[in-house]
């Protein structure tokens, strides 16, 4: 049990040492602190978690004893639990995840196939991509028409605009830089909020034949007065953004794994083949594509596109035997909890097969997994983000091979709240002109 005042931490937890290890190597210092124990100190501060444990109890007390003091664009909010903004944003949350929920994603999920392989095949033409940004613009399109229908309008080129303006989430930058940022950071906002605002205005009067989207469901709470428009154009550019990096991000760590394991490709590829003989791949294909499935978690599971996740201390409140104080910060790593060795057999393996063969008997504890976070915070869009990945890889594997591009080292970006293979680029070939056996190329990232 830790006591106040002798936490450990890796160079003696009251200096620099530790911040100037962790901007030299933020995950490998991450993973490196874990042997310090369940709650290491940082600094006089902060405090970082490493058992799920822990985590689960700093969850399950966010909004009361811990609270999140940052939107989903970066911004410092005002996130104390007896803030006017908490109780907007959870009455918001509450609007938007029944629209996340409903009968209609069925629908939306069974669209979605169709707007892959658009992509996918302009991939193929150009011959290769920049995976980051041509994911992040295919997740833009996806969640555009998730919340708005088939009619998105410049909505995607505008995320990526904003995504382009906006703060570096950990890099301390000189306050000048930060001002002219943050200002190019608004302006892209307010642009983007006037498409998106057209948009949903739009859909009073929609001709087409697609079951109620989000904005659908938040145009009626406007019309009930339980929200206004403004706010229906707030939740759907949070869902916009909180959405598209993050399903991006692992997109890219999925078709990189793929590419260093041709056992696993050609799994994948017999099951695509098999249960969908050419065709797209709707909802209900979604029981049968099981390993593609277990390839999916286990991407998340290695590289959890939030690698990290803050919180502030908004009350005195203990963890792990010791008192915390109000404004220090505690941080929860996905990326550190799922490679516990405590839970997982060979843990920095990509192995799909523990999702599927996992022995009865054995149940992870809750926060060992928690790609998508937890409590009253956990990702809105868990379900449709799983989804969306499964038919995103199905979509694509079933048409065209994806190969690490010669000269292509990609890096870990970690500059950032999200993970991302930095620089990965892929070719896109046909399937049958690219023999699995040619699949060893070089294998630049270590964990
Ligand atoms: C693979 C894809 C995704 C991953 C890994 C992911 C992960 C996460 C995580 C870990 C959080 C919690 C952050 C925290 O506790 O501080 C979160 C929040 C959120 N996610 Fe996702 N997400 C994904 C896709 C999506 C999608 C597709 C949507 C919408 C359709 C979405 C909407 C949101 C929203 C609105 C929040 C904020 C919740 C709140 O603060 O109350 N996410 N996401």
């Amino acid at each position: 049990m830790l006591t106040p005042g002798t936490t450990p931490g890796p160079l003696g937890a009251g200096g620099y040492g530790n911040r100037l290890a962790f901007e030299r190597d933020r995950l490998g210092f991450l993973l490196h602190q874990r042997q310090y124990g369940d709650l290491v100190r940082f600094d006089q501060g902060m405090y970082l978690v490493n058992s799920p444990d822990l985590a689960e109890e700093v969850f399950k007390h966010t909004n009361t004893a811990y609270v999140i003091t940052r939107d989903l664009l970066g911004d410092e909010v005002d996130g104390g639990s007896a803030s006017a903004d908490l109780a907007r944003w959870m009455r918001a949350r509450s609007l938007a995840g029944h629209g996340l929920n409903r009968s209609s994603v069925r629908a939306a999920e069974d669209r979605l196939a169709a707007t892959v392989a658009r992509h996918a095949d302009s991939w193929r033409a150009r011959g290769g991509i920049d995976a980051v940004p041509a994911l992040e613009d295919l997740s833009a399109h996806l969640i555009s028409e998730y919340c708005l229908g088939p009619e998105v309008g410049r909505v995607p080129e505008l995320v990526a605009r904003l995504q382009d303006a906006r703060l570096p989430g950990t890099v301390p930058l000189p306050a000048s830089c930060r001002f002219l940022r943050r200002r190019r950071l608004h302006r892209a906002g307010r642009e983007l909020a006037r498409e998106v605002s057209r948009l949903v205005e739009r859909r009073r009067t929609r001709q087409d034949d697609c079951p109620g989207v989000l904005a659908d469901l938040l145009l009626a709470a406007c019309d009930e007065g339980a929200i206004t428009h403004e706010g229906a154009v707030g939740i759907v550019m949070s869902v916009l953004f909180a959405a598209h990096e993050t399903t991006a991000a692992a997109l890219a760590w999925l078709f990189l794994l793929l590419d260093r394991q041709p056992e696993v490709y050609a799994r994948m590829l017999a099951e695509v083949d098999g249960e969908l003989a050419g065709r797209l791949p709707t909802a209900a294909d979604l029981p049968r594509l099981v390993f593609t499935e277990a390839v999916v978690k286990e991407t998340l599971r290695l590289y959890p596109p939030l690698w990290f996740l803050e919180r502030t201390v908004d009350r005195p409140t203990e963890l792990g035997g010791r008192l915390l104080h109000p404004g220090q910060q505690v941080f929860v790593s996905p990326f550190v909890l799922h490679r516990d060795p405590r839970h997982y057999d060979r843990p920095t393996e990509f192995r799909p097969d523990r999702w599927i063969d996992r022995p009865a008997g054995a149940p992870l504890p809750k926060y060992a997994f928690m790609p998508f976070g937890g409590g009253q915070r956990i990702c809105l869009g868990a379900h449709f983000g799983t989804v969306a990945m499964v038919v995103a890889t199905a979509t694509v594997v079933g048409r065209h091979r994806l190969r690490l591009a010669v000269g292509s080292a990609p890096a870990f970006g970690t500059d950032s709240s999200v993970l991302q293979p930095r620089g990965l680029r892929l070719d896109v070939g046909a399937r049958e002109q690219v023999p699995c056996s040619a699949a060893a190329g070089p294998r630049p990232l270590g964990r």
